[in-house]
């Protein structure tokens, strides 16, 4: 269950994938300590109730990292399984959602981890789920297309799956904003996974998307951008009435064409058919 680096600069298991070890200060300095990090929570808490069927089933949170997500479904009566590879995240996230707990936002018992990958789920926790959530996971994958069967093989019928990837074509975009025409051009986006760069190894389009979930038996269900706007702007918001007016304005136009395509994250909704009766 242990990732296997094959070389200090090159942080890859054997599969390809990303596992955020040694990387929790950084991913919490600059995502969830910074106002990117507070629109994408923002946007999840007014998004996932739109989105999902909640009834209080149980959910299993794959690539869970600092928690965040498992804890929003818990503080709502959920029972949930957090699954994450990186020790380093899962003690994290433990320790945080210990806190919370002892401070009576859910009973402890609301929460049960795996030191767990995604490839091994089928094995560990096979279910099958009626709800699994995946967020900003498959971007830190070898193989996202081989990820997107594994999670519609865990889902029960009728289940539901929300899933947030890391947008390739808003990737060229900020790019060209940033000035990186030569990068852009040339279509070379994706991060190589080392030392302690964020940017993803496999971003997603779309399309992909698109393709993955009909191959698999899904349904999309729904779509929607997070961060549509916030990291296109030239003067970020200096004041919280500002702020404010931004997470407005995302709020407005995330599942609006043309916009939510260029999101920084895609968030869907796919379901599982019910089985033939
Ligand atoms: C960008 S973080 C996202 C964490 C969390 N889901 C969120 O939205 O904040 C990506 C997470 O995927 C985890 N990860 C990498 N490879 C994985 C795999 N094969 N199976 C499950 N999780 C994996 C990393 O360790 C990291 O915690």
């Amino acid at each position: 269950m242990h990732p296997t680096n094959t070389s200090k600069s090159y942080e890859l298991t054997q599969a390809g994938d990303r596992y955020f070890d040694g990387l929790v200060d950084k991913f919490s300095r600059s995502l969830y300590q910074a106002p990117r990090g507070e629109l994408r929570l923002a946007m999840l808490d007014y998004l996932l109730p739109q989105m999902l069927h909640l009834t209080g089933q149980p959910v299993l949170d794959v690539g869970g990292g600092l928690g965040q997500l498992s804890a929003w479904f818990a503080e709502r009566g959920h029972s949930v399984t957090m699954a994450e590879p990186s020790e380093d995240m899962l003690a994290h996230a433990r320790a945080w959602h210990t806190e919370r707990s002892a401070a009576g936002a859910w009973p402890p018992e609301q929460l049960r981890y795996l030191a767990a990958p995604l490839q091994s789920l089928l094995q560990h926790a096979p279910g099958p789920w009626p709800l699994i959530t995946c967020h900003a996971v498959l971007e830190w994958l070898g193989e996202p297309a081989r990820a997107v069967q594994t999670l519609a093989s865990l889902l029960a019928p009728g289940g539901q799956l929300s899933l947030m990837v890391f947008n390739r074509d808003a990737l060229r975009f900020s790019n060209v904003i940033k000035g990186n025409l030569q990068k852009a051009l040339s279509d070379q986006l994706e991060g190589k996974g080392k030392r302690q760069r964020l940017t993803p190894i496999s971003p997603v389009t779309h399309d992909e998307m698109c393709q993955w979930g009909a191959a698999n038996g899904l349904t999309m269900k729904d779509v929607a951008g997070i961060r549509i706007f916030q990291d296109y702007l030239r003067h970020p918001p200096a004041q919280e009435n500002e702020q404010a007016t931004l997470l407005a304005l995302e709020k407005q136009y995330c599942r609006q064409d043309p916009h939510w395509r260029l999101g920084r994250y895609l968030l869907y909704t796919f379901t599982k058919p019910e089985a033939d009766v």
